[in-house]
């Protein structure tokens, strides 16, 4: 059976560092307070000509260059987020027409920060039927669009950017397996709403505005024992130890989340790629700005086994192992 094999990453940040101090500007905040309790010191905010879209273009473009694979060879667009910058068109469509991807049918998938796994996931399924397909995946996020800046409890997590990788077929390496989860009934911890309904009878009470809202509290506990029991499911099905895996990529939510599922995983820490220090919580592209990064970091050989998990709005939440 042909497997998901990535060709290139590439990722786009914006150019505005947003840090801890400029906060305390805005918020009832310090940075020994946001460094102390989620490890992130910047994060960045999109500006002028750095739409959803276009950072996500701009990601795509230097993974297909990266892959030695043209715009016009992609099969499959697929953009995963929660903050497109127009409801319809999907980003997806937005950036083939920026990019030139012609031939491909393109849409949005939105798992919350699950997001890229679960496009992941597919992209796999749909090489498995179709192995010589070429598929550009994109996790890409501006979240400040969305923001509460007078909530300190969210509008210090979070931060802009893009991560884009392209996949084929190939029979030696790529996703082994997966592990996707959800449960909806717990939605009220972590949620975004929507624009208001122009069908009265549709409005949605209570609301407060289209922005992000979380139980921080709540959403942590959840967040470090989903993906933990995530993980422990995917290695025992595989019959593999944590020992065996190379580098785990999880999504960057905060630095204590990560620090607890290190512990409980008995991970060695130098094996859990880190960036959320610089990009804050990015949401559905944190996970492959981090892979990108690894990527040009050489922190991946042929042959590895590298993990990703993730947790998210929804809740969603996840594992992949992947052959490098
Ligand atoms: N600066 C200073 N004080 C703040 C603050 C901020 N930015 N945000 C909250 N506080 C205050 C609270 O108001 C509270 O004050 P009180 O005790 O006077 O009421 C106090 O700090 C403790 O708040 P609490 O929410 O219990 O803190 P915490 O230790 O749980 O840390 C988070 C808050 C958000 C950092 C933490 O809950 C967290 O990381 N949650 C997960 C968030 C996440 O990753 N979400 C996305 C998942 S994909």
């Amino acid at each position: 059976m042909h497997r998901a094999v990535v060709l290139g990453t590439g990722s786009c940040l914006p150019r505005r560092v947003l840090t801890n101090d400029d906060l305390e500007q805005m918020v009832d905040t310090s940075d020994e307070w946001i460094t102390a309790r989620t490890g992130i010191r910047t994060r960045r905010i999109a500006g002028d000509g750095e739409q959803n879209y276009q950072l996500a273009s701009r990601a795509a473009e230097k993974a297909l260059e990266a892959a030695g694979v043209s715009a016009e060879e992609i099969d499959l667009l697929v953009v995963a987020t929660l903050t497109p910058h127009m409801m319809m068109p999907s980003c997806a469509c937005f950036v083939q027409a920026e990019i030139g991807a012609k031939n491909a049918f393109a849409f949005d998938l939105n798992a919350a920060c699950s997001g890229f796994l679960y496009g992941l996931d597919m992209a796999g399924k749909y090489i498995a039927a179709t192995p010589e397909m070429k598929i550009l995946l994109i996790g890409s996020e501006t979240l400040s669009a969305r923001m509460n800046w007078e909530d300190r409890n969210t509008c210090i997590l979070f931060g802009d950017g893009a991560g884009a990788c392209v996949l084929t077929g190939a029979k030696q390496r790529g996703i082994v397996d997966c592990c996707l989860y959800s449960d909806g009934s717990l939605w009220k911890l972590l949620y975004m709403d929507s624009p208001a309904s122009r069908n009265p009878d549709l409005l949605i009470e209570e609301r407060n505005g289209c922005f992000l809202q979380m139980t921080g509290r709540d959403v942590f506990k959840h967040a470090v024992r989903a993906m933990e029991n995530a993980v422990v499911d995917l290695l025992n099905r595989q019959q593999i130890s944590i020992n065996d895996i190379s580098l785990i990529i999880p999504h960057q939510a905060n630095i204590r989340i990560l620090s607890k599922l290190t512990e409980r995983l008995g991970a060695d820490q130098e094996k859990v790629f880190i960036n959320v220090d610089k990009y804050g919580n990015t949401s559905a592209a944190s996970i492959p700005i981090a892979l990108d990064e690894a990527n040009r970091q050489k922190r991946l050989k042929q042959g590895d086994l590298v993990l990703f998990c993730s947790f998210g709005g929804g809740f969603t939440w996840g594992s992949m192992l992947m052959q490098w």
